[in-house]
């Protein structure tokens, strides 16, 4: 096969080099790249100088590329209603128009539906001179490495998720009441959430949306979900991409958490367009 996986020097994560989406897209391709991404949670593809089409096939490899839940003009990739704009940009524009800085702490995407996205890929189209990473989390290791007793505590509990938590670090964009209809559903999730595909367990968490555990105040129950967040992110759960134009990025939402650093200059672009993904 014309292209290489190649593992990251990090906890998690691989590199996919020299993919033609045109030529390498056969079915067994699609098979060891599942693998790999089930394996390693996160993979990039270098060097993608597609367009929309390119990208929206090269996802199309992992599942099933579905229409985005908040889809305003400003998002919008004409004739692909699957792709989404991030832009740093983009401003709460329903609400107090401050720069929205999407997904600048630890989160897992769309955990309150009541069945999330298995995956969520990137395509980096510009970014700004320094800065803009994403970190990500190896959930399932962090559920491995818990002492038995804790293993034990969080096969037990179920959490429930909403669409921003009233103990989140940072405040959701602004909803109109349309888009809070569709865009905002509740769900409730083991917080060791067995994985879609071959059911490992990961601890799922997710501080913008995990409103509390069931069954426990709200006091032990954030205290709880502090000290799983704690644990996972150490350094040994986590990497932290350093974006090159052209990167596809996917990962696997049942196993990661993920972060954007917005730590570079406000005037430099950071432009992405962004796919989800359901499981076959
Ligand atoms: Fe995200």
């Amino acid at each position: 096969m014309a292209f290489s996986i190649q593992p990251l020097d990090a906890p998690l994560g691989v590199e996919v080099i020299g993919f033609d989406v045109d030529r390498d897209a056969t079915p067994d391709a699609a098979a060891r790249l599942k693998q790999a991404w089930l394996d390693h949670v996160v993979l990039c593809f270098r060097d993608q100088h597609v367009g929309p089409a390119g990208f929206v096939k090269l996802a199309g490899l992992f599942g099933k590329p579905t229409p985005q839940p908040l889809q305003r003009a400003e998002y919008q990739v004409a004739g692909h209603p699957e792709l989404r704009v991030l832009s740093s940009e983009h401003r709460d524009t329903l609400g107090d128009n401050r720069l929205l800085r999407i997904g600048g702490s630890w989160h897992s995407d769309h955990s309150h539906q009541q069945s999330p996205p298995r995956g969520t890929m990137l395509h980096a189209l510009q970014l700004p001179s320094h800065g803009g990473n994403t970190s990500f989390t190896n959930q399932h290791a962090a559920f491995k490495a818990l002492p038995a007793a804790k293993q034990a505590q969080a096969k037990s509990l179920m959490v429930h998720h909403v669409y921003n938590s009233p103990y989140a670090p940072r405040k959701m964009q602004t909803l109109s009441a349309a888009e809070a209809q569709t865009a905002a559903p509740q769900a409730v999730h083991p917080l060791a959430r067995p994985h879609p595909v071959d059911g490992r367990l990961a601890l799922f968490l997710n501080p913008i949306r995990t409103a509390r555990i069931e069954g426990m105040t709200d006091e032990a129950s954030q205290e709880l979900l502090d000290e799983m967040l704690e644990h996972s992110t150490q350094p040994q759960f986590r990497y932290s991409h350093t974006w090159r134009k052209g990167d596809v990025l996917i990962w696997d939402n049942p196993q990661a958490l993920h972060m954007a650093s917005h730590d570079y200059p406000e005037n430099e672009l950071r432009l992405m367009h962004r796919t989800l993904v359901r499981s076959d």
